[in-house]
């Protein structure tokens, strides 16, 4: 995998992108509950526009990942800052990330297009999950900024030519 420098002006644009859309994917469950809640009981059909609007968001956010994950493996990504145990650590939460990002969509299609009720618990225990990853990474990218004041952040900014 190359090591360039810093992160493209793509991968730092899918970056936020990302971010942003986990936020009412992650929050706005209603909808998508209550349209699986009534599947599960063999109910007449209870999907709103908030349901396929997780269902739409959560695909988009799949094929995003994809994109990024994609772009990892050609373009490749800047070594993390830090060294050893520091450094590994914050190169296994960034994968943690992917997996968790590629896992919780496929068990999302899984269980709604396919039926998987087990899919949908594995999917449900995905939000903590997430959660607690991303409030590790968010953390450790504001100690980075503010206690080390290594400019870390500079780097899902500035995009390197
Ligand atoms: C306020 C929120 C966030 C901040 C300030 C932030 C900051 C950063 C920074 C500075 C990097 C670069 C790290 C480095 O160069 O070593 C990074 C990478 C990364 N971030 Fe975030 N991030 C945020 C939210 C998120 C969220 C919500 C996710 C996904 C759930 C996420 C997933 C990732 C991943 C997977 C990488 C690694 C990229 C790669 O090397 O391929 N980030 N983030
Ligand atoms: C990264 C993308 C996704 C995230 C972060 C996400 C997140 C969530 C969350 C937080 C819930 C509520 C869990 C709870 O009950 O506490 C949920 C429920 C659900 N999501 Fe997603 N989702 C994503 C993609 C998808 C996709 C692509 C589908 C496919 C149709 C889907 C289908 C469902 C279903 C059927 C439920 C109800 C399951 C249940 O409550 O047990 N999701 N999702």
């Amino acid at each position: 995998m190359p090591t360039p420098k810093g992160y493209s002006r793509t991968q730092i644009s899918l970056h936020w992108i990302v971010a942003i859309l986990l936020v009412p994917q992650l929050f706005l469950e209603d909808g998508i509950k209550g349209a699986w809640r009534a599947v599960e009981r063999g109910e007449p059909s209870q999907t709103g526009t908030l349901a396929w609007l997780h269902i739409g968001l959560g695909i988009v956010i799949l094929l995003l990942v994809l994109w990024r994950l994609g772009l990892r493996f050609t373009r490749g990504a800047p070594e993390a800052l830090g060294a050893g145990l520091q450094q590994k650590a914050a190169g296994l939460v960034h994968w943690l990330l992917y997996a968790l990002l590629i896992v919780t969509p496929m068990t999302g299609l899984a269980a709604w297009f396919g039926g998987i009720a087990s899919a949908a618990e594995v999917h449900e225990a995905m939000k903590p999950a997430i959660l607690i990853l991303a409030v590790l990474h968010i953390a450790a990218a504001l100690w980075h900024q503010f206690g080390l004041k290594d400019n870390l952040l500079n780097r899902m900014r500035q995009p390197e030519a």
